[in-house]
């Protein structure tokens, strides 16, 4: 299959892409590089062994999609493309709703020029808000706090409208729970810009010697350490779910949508120790106020992406811990030379 893979140069992108040219298939990536570098380009090429077309293009500018679209004939699409810091898009609302929902439209528009109608849209658990019970299963209301979850939220129901319109469209909606982790080899994983917003890759720059403590936000959920509940699933995980969301569309499903994430929810410190054991270095931590916005517990029921397209995630909390260090200690600086 040709496979188009928008934001491949990022962080779940650029895992998916290895799947994808070790399965054999044809990738063309097109990415802005607003928060990427190409660096990861040549290293899918160097584990894979395959060569993958890059474009750098942003999905605003619909010529030079249009161009990629015309170049060959297009299988299916994956969007990964898209700006994801929660507090960047509260301070930024406009920024953030032109790029990831205009970007997304012209691409859709684009897709339908070109009759691509097989889809794989990135969402996220932040659709759920702050879910009424747990484990959260697809049905679940949905809602948002921030105009990134807004943004994915409307860009579920544009998609849903679209599969209305037209019943040739194939749409898998994946609903990642807390991607973390990285290949295995240690050449690939996740290189957030500046101090990182999110819980793993802070704590993997406090082991590293880069940032001097966690700070734990919160002690006092009810949960049973206190601290916060998340599901973490390992990034190989993930590109795993998306190789098998491609193969159920080619099954005609129309629109479908799946939660990936293990099912099992882990604290903040129950991370920080299967953090401190993988690097063999103690985490310094220091509990301070609660983040706002920030729920007690999230995870997912995960049964409908087993039952339908027999996916699990298979890789557990240490090997994501492990696999994050390998990346962050051979690469201290990301893909920065
Ligand atoms: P990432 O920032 O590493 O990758 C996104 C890529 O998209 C980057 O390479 C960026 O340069 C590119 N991009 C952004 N805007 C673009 C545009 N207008 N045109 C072309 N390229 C553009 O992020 P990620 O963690 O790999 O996330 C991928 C997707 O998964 C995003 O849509 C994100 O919202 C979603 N998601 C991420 C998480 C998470 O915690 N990482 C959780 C749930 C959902
Ligand atoms: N946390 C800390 N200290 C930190 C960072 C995080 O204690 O420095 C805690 C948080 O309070 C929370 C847990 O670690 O309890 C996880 O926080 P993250 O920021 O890693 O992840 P979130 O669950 O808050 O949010 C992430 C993404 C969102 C996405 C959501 C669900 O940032 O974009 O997962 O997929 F919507």
């Amino acid at each position: 299959m040709r496979v188009l893979v928008t934001g491949g140069a990022g962080y779940i992108g650029s895992h998916t892409c290895v799947d994808l040219l070790l399965a054999g298939h044809e990738v063309i990536v097109v990415d802005s590089l607003i928060n990427s570098r190409e660096e990861s380009i040549r290293r899918i090429e160097e584990i894979t062994g395959r060569k993958l077309f890059f474009h750098k293009v942003d999905l605003l500018d619909q010529e030079p999609l249009e161009a990629v679209f015309q170049e060959s004939r297009i299988d299916a699409v994956i969007h990964f493309a898209g700006l994801k810091a929660v507090g960047e898009s509260v301070i930024m609302p406009l920024q953030y709703y032109k790029n990831n929902i205009i970007g997304s439209l012209v691409l859709f528009e684009v897709m339908m020029h070109h009759g691509v109608r097989n889809l794989v849209f990135s969402s996220s658990a932040t659709v759920y808000g702050d879910p009424a019970s747990l484990p959260i299963t697809e049905d679940f209301p949905l809602q948002a706090s921030n105009p990134y979850g807004w943004g994915k939220v409307m860009l579920e129901q544009i998609l849903r409208d679209l599969c209305q319109a037209d019943p040739e469209m194939n749409i898998a909606l994946l609903r990642y729970f807390n991607p973390v982790g990285a290949h295995p080899s240690g050449r690939i994983g996740e290189d957030p810009k500046g101090i990182p917003n999110n819980l793993v890759p802070y704590i993997a720059q406090v082991a590293v010697g880069k940032l001097s403590e966690l700070q734990v936000f919160g002690n006092d959920y009810p949960t049973p350490d206190g601290t916060g509940v998340r599901d973490y699933i390992h990034v190989m995980d993930l590109a795993s779910g998306h190789m098998k969301a491609l193969e159920k569309l080619d099954t005609n499903p129309g629109l479908v949508t799946y939660n990936l994430g293990t099912g099992k929810g882990c604290s903040v410190l129950e991370m920080v120790n299967a953090f401190a054991e993988a690097a063999e270095k103690k985490i310094p931590y220091r509990i301070v106020a609660r983040r706002p916005g920030d729920i007690a517990s999230c995870y997912a029921d995960a049964s409908k992406a087993e039952k339908e397209l027999s996916w699990r995630a298979t890789r557990d909390i240490h090997a994501m811990c492990e696999d994050t260090w390998r990346w962050q200690s051979m690469n201290p600086n990301g893909y920065e030379e």
